[in-house]
């Protein structure tokens, strides 16, 4: 009897420890990370004006909440192993910086590596894992980006399941963002250990194309959307596929942030701004806060959309929604302007993996152009238009009843 009640005791704490903590990205998480403009540029001034900015712009108000500090913000450990910011970049320490972050209503990511080092060179938590997400939890971060340089010799799964484990053990809710590329298919066993995973290598500032540095590679925009176009069904809320963070406002086009920005939200994937909040165009903070694209990113059914067919290089794309709406996108993959004719009532779009389906030929739907900010008719008139270089049309369709 005794040792029946230990092996239950035991079983039930495997229970309580080996989990992530659930429910804390029921919809993609939305938020700024600093990698993308600042690279290794990182201080805490830099991110205190991202943090007001996330406030100021309306940013906040349209959904963004975490402000996560990418590599570079570490120091060395202290003389028992634990790990500091750097004392000349973040002068009054990780603490005083959350809880500035949490005083503007906003929540404080930050980042660490499975490995030895970070990329950047900096302390990675191999070996030290618990040592970490303690101080993690003692500072009161919200979100741990957690990267795989330097990782020779480790299971990917296992690496990240640890992290996940003290996470936990530490006992503060904390986002956990795996990062390796998808180098492990982490989507077959991430969701049980984290909250989203990166699908592919970074991103670069390019909208079709690749950029090349010695022995890896950066990838633009439409080389992301089409790396992983089979993966769609393992993503969902508090799971979700990342394509890793936003381009928008660093040197594209205006229509190619457009595409880009919408293309993430069509991909029900995490919407990480990735540029100087402090200092955008108005142009830029159009694009991030469009909040009938990012209520299409946000649905809480949380189905990725799916490329559903592609004429001339003009592809057009599926979202199933809530209350059976669907979102639609038509992207333009050439450089130039395309003509554009889609007749609705010719078309039965199925979602076999979602188990939805836009009949056209039976139901007419009601049109609404997500950037033009209006309505344009129904599916019961073909649709015929120009869509300029490498951008697109976004719809949102409602069942007219
Ligand atoms: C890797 C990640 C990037 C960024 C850098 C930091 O390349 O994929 O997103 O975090 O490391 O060094």
């Amino acid at each position: 009897m005794k040792k029946i009640v230990v092996l239950v005791l035991m079983l039930l704490s495997v229970q309580v420890y080996a989990q992530k903590f659930k429910g804390l990205a029921l919809t993609p998480p939305m938020g700024w990370n600093s990698w993308n403009k600042f690279a290794c540029d990182v201080n805490e001034k830099v991110i205190r004006d991202c943090a007001d900015a996330m406030v100021k712009s309306g940013l906040k108000d349209a959904g963004y909440k975490y402000i996560v500090i990418d590599d570079c913000w570490h120091g060395e450990r202290d003389s028992l192993g634990f790990i500091q910011a750097d004392p000349q970049r973040f002068p009054s320490g990780m603490k005083a910086l959350a809880d500035y972050i949490h005083s503007l209503g906003l929540k404080f990511g930050i980042y660490s590596d499975a490995g030895w080092k970070t990329c950047g060179g900096r302390p990675g938590s191999r070996g030290r894992e618990y040592q970490d997400a303690y101080m993690y939890a003692k500072w009161g971060i919200d979100y741990l980006k957690y990267d795989w340089c330097n990782t020779e010799g480790l299971n990917a799964e296992g690496a990240y399941m640890t992290m996940r484990d003290a996470l936990y053990a530490a006992g503060r809710p904390i986002v956990f963002s795996l990062c390796e590329w998808g180098n492990n298919d982490p989507w077959k066993w991430g969701k049980n250990v984290g909250h989203l995973w990166r699908t592919t290598g970074d991103i670069a500032v390019l909208f079709d194309g690749e950029e090349k540095h010695p022995g890896w590679s950066s990838w633009g925009v439409l080389q992301i959307i089409d790396m992983r176009q089979d993966i769609r069904q393992y993503a969902g809320p508090d799971h979700w596929n990342d394509p890793d963070m936003m381009e928008v406002g660093n040197g594209m086009s205006v229509n190619e942030d457009r595409a880009h920005f919408s293309m993430w939200c069509m991909q029900a994937a995490p919407l990480m701004a990735g540029n100087d909040l402090a200092n955008m165009s108005k142009e830029t903070l159009e694009i991030l806060t469009n909040k009938e694209a990012i209520a299409v990113d946000q649905d809480t059914l949380g189905i990725q959309g799916f490329s559903y067919a592609m004429n001339d290089k003009v592809e057009i794309w599926f979202k199933p929604l809530q209350n059976d709406e669907w979102a639609v996108c038509f992207l333009n993959r050439n450089g130039e302007a395309k003509p554009v004719e889609f007749t609705w009532s010719e078309h039965k779009v199925i979602d076999s993996f979602a188990n939805r389906e836009a009949d056209f030929t039976k139901t007419t739907y009601k049109i609404r152009d997500l950037w033009a900010k209006k309505d344009i008719g129904k599916t019961d008139k073909k649709l015929t238009t120009t869509l300029p270089g490498h951008d697109v049309l976004m719809f949102r369709l409602t069942p007219v009843k």
